[in-house]
């Protein structure tokens, strides 16, 4: 690691225990505090992973970190200033926020998400790219997850930072948050050298299933087994714990893993109805991702549930498939 990075981390970890002092110890925090407990987070857990609590000033941070002799331009660099870039003024990038810091897959600290308590957007601010945080690389969560990922050898991927951090305080600790909706050539390599099944629990709302399908078919087209939990409309896996409860939640996820394949199939028959047309279609699309199912245990189940489900002769299947018999795998 060369200096700068040292550095770009060291800042990190002196503005991550500023931010953690006001939210937990300050009157200033008490009403984000508040916030977050009643978000259902106990004090142990906002302890443990030192969230935080930006005050609502353009320059505390160019204050604390200046005292410690870093240079603008260094916490510029380091993504925790903003700059204007007509008078080249600088002033804090993160201004009454819930902070939350960001591991590296090493356990460094190099950015922030943060999200806004008074309506401001964007709701979600994250660094901006940094030498250290760049989002293509990242999953949230991915260091604190990882020993787990590998006994398990199922990770599951998650939309939200809230809902990794609520996910986190069940039994269900597998798991990482994209940052944002997009997964990069770089996140799925990552997730292939971590473990062989990836299970997708993203929003129940429009973008979580268009987010749903997009990334599962890239994932299960890289070679990976791919699962879906479905969570019901306008509800995420944070939502559910609060609902239903811890056990509830861990009791659901159990009994909820459905193949990416049937799940696809199950939207496509509803998408479908009375459109002979479409369903020959996604028929035809869901065949071509059957090639990629690695198991051939599963693929001949859900060759046969599929085929009941689109009232087709299970042969008309099996016969698109390349006959496994002469595949080396
Ligand atoms: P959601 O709007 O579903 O947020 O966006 P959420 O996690 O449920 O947030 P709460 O519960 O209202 O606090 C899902 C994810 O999309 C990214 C964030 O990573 C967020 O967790 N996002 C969303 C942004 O990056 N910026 C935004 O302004 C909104
Ligand atoms: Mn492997
Ligand atoms: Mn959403
Ligand atoms: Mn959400
Ligand atoms: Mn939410």
């Amino acid at each position: 690691m060369n200096s700068k990075d040292m550095q770009l981390i060291a800042m990190h970890n002196i503005m991550i225990e500023l931010y953690h002092h006001i939210l937990v110890q300050t009157t200033e925090g008490e009403a984000a505090l508040q916030y977050m407990l009643d978000r259902g987070f106990t004090l142990e857990d906002i302890k443990k992973e030192k969230i935080g609590l930006s005050p609502n000033m353009n320059d505390f941070a160019i204050k604390a970190l200046s005292e410690k002799g870093y240079s603008n331009e260094a916490m510029f660099q380091a993504g925790i200033l903003s700059r204007n870039e007509e008078t080249f003024s600088y002033f804090d990038r993160f201004r009454n926020r819930i902070m939350i810091p960001i591991k590296n897959h090493k356990g460094n600290f190099v950015g922030f998400t943060s999200r806004s308590l008074d309506g401001s957007t964007p709701k979600y601010l994250n660094t901006p790219e940094t030498d250290l945080f760049q989002k293509r690389r990242l999953f949230y969560n991915l260091f604190d997850a990882f020993k787990m990922i590998r006994s398990k050898n199922e990770v599951f991927l998650m939309e939200g930072h809230m809902d990794v951090l609520k996910v986190k305080t069940t039994k269900v600790k597998n798991i990482v948050g994209l940052m944002g909706t997009s997964l990069s050539n770089e996140h799925v390599e990552i997730l292939k050298r971590s473990c062989d099944n990836v299970t997708l629990m993203f929003d129940g709302d429009t973008a979580g299933q268009t987010a749903t399908k997009s990334i599962g078919e890239n994932l299960i087209k890289s070679g990976l087994n791919v699962y879906v939990i479905p969570l019901s409309e306008g509800q995420d896996p944070d939502e559910l714990i609060v609902e239903k409860g811890v056990e509830a939640f861990e009791k659901y996820v159990y009994e909820n893993k459905i193949s990416f394949v049937l799940y696809l199939a199950e939207k496509s028959i509803k998408e479908a109805k009375g459109n002979d047309l479409l369903f020959t279609e996604r028929l035809t699309e869901l065949i071509d991702l059957l090639k990629y199912i690695n198991d051939d245990i599963e693929q001949s189940r859900l060759v046969k549930e599929i085929a009941e489900m689109f009232e087709v002769d299970r042969e008309v299947i099996f016969k698109r498939l390349p006959n496994r018999r002469n595949t080396i795998r």
